[in-house]
């Protein structure tokens, strides 16, 4: 219902401010968690094996004496966002102890599909600066936000300052581990009938690893920047190549873009698209792999849709990319020349989408 300025009363006034409230402070949610990982908190909760009391933890961590109080306040609102819960300790005099979420596994520093990395890439300083400067952004003809925090793109970046290449590829690696143990698990069917993959921005290869690893008759080479691939070395069946994909990308029967074309507007994933046309041009079965977001088509998973809208204004705000409906995938396939596409959302927020010449 629309409502004319200051007629809101009693009950309405307080609820609307109440939402203003929670809105000014959702980064409070994400700081949270990004203390309780720098602290260690996940791995010292999983390496005590039985519910932790608070009295427990604080004595484990590294914490000045004075600060004890406040791990009580920072597990309380954690476990409001679900990465702790609290569990009696069954016999014992001391009672109730924090134990981990399914959420909180995947902070696990040892957990091979650990979120962590991903969690302290996106909320560095330096990925996080541009958000203050997305209305100044709206305002001038900079490519991104971060553009204008930085003065370059985030590949420039990358490439010349070696801790943001070093945690933005250890991210895109952690992620890439969860992914390829599904794909590799779960979709084998993609990969049927393929002799070569060419892995388009393929990163430090972890997606190429597993399935050179699962297909060894599948040549499979890792295609990205020369700051990223630098000294990489492949296997027997798995090569890394430096290059640029809007100039030229190595023949192969499939081409997997995961994670890619998000980055990048419409105008230049047409440009990686018919790059990748090329690259397949005449190969019987060949095809593209892409693993990115479909906008609204993975609704049952909880949040879903809001998740997906962060990660839109993720692309606008950091590179010059966007999160697509089905619709806009559509027309991008056409536009690049393609003839058919199939979408399977298999990968929770994430779909496999298969796209044929
Ligand atoms: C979001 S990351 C995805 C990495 C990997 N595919 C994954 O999902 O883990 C995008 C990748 O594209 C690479 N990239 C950016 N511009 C590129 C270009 N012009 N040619 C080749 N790779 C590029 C980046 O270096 C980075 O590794």
């Amino acid at each position: 219902m629309h409502v004319a300025e200051g007629n809101l009363h009693g009950a309405e006034l307080l609820q609307a401010q109440a939402h203003v409230w929670n809105h000014i402070f959702n980064f409070v949610n994400s700081m949270s968690l990004k203390c309780a990982i720098q602290l260690g908190i996940p791995d010292v909760i999983h390496n005590h094996g039985k519910p932790m009391t608070l009295s427990e933890l604080v004595a484990v961590l590294p914490i000045h004496p004075s600060k004890a109080p406040g791990i009580y306040r920072l597990m309380r609102i954690l476990v409001h966002s679900g990465f702790f819960a609290t569990q009696n300790n069954s016999g014992e005099t001391e009672g109730e102890g924090y134990v981990l979420t399914n959420a909180s596994q995947l902070l696990i520093k040892d957990n091979p599909f650990s979120v962590t990395p991903f969690l302290l890439a996106m909320l560095d300083p330096i990925l996080t600066q541009p958000w203050h400067y997305v209305s100044v952004w709206f305002q001038n003809d900079a490519p991104s936000s971060f553009y204008t925090a930085h003065q370059r793109t985030c590949w420039e970046y990358a490439g010349h300052e070696t801790e943001l290449n070093h945690f933005f590829n250890e991210a895109m690696a952690s992620d890439a581990r969860l992914v390829s143990s599904v794909l590799v698990n779960e979709c084998k069917g993609v990969f049927e009938g393929l002799n070569s993959l060419v892995d388009v921005g393929g990163g430090t290869g972890t997606v190429a690893k597993a399935i050179a690893k699962e297909f060894q008759h599948l040549d499979c080479t890792v295609f990205d920047l020369p700051h990223v691939v630098a000294g990489l070395e492949g296997s027997e069946n798995l090569k890394y190549l430096s290059g640029d994909m809007f100039e030229a990308i190595p023949q192969a029967d499939a081409i997997l873009l995961k994670w890619i074309l998000h980055d990048w507007n419409d105008e230049e994933c047409v440009k990686i698209l018919k790059q990748c046309k090329e690259a397949i041009k005449g190969r019987e079965g060949g095809k593209l792999i892409i693993i990115d977001m479909v906008v609204e088509n993975n609704k049952e998973v909880e949040g879903s849709t809001e998740t997906q809208l962060f990660f839109d204004m993720l692309m606008m705000i950091l590179v010059t990319g966007k999160e697509r409906n089905e619709k806009e995938w559509a027309k991008l396939f056409t536009d690049a020349g393609f003839s058919n596409y199939k979408i399977n959302p298999v990968l929770g927020l994430r779909s496999l989408i298969e796209v044929y010449p």
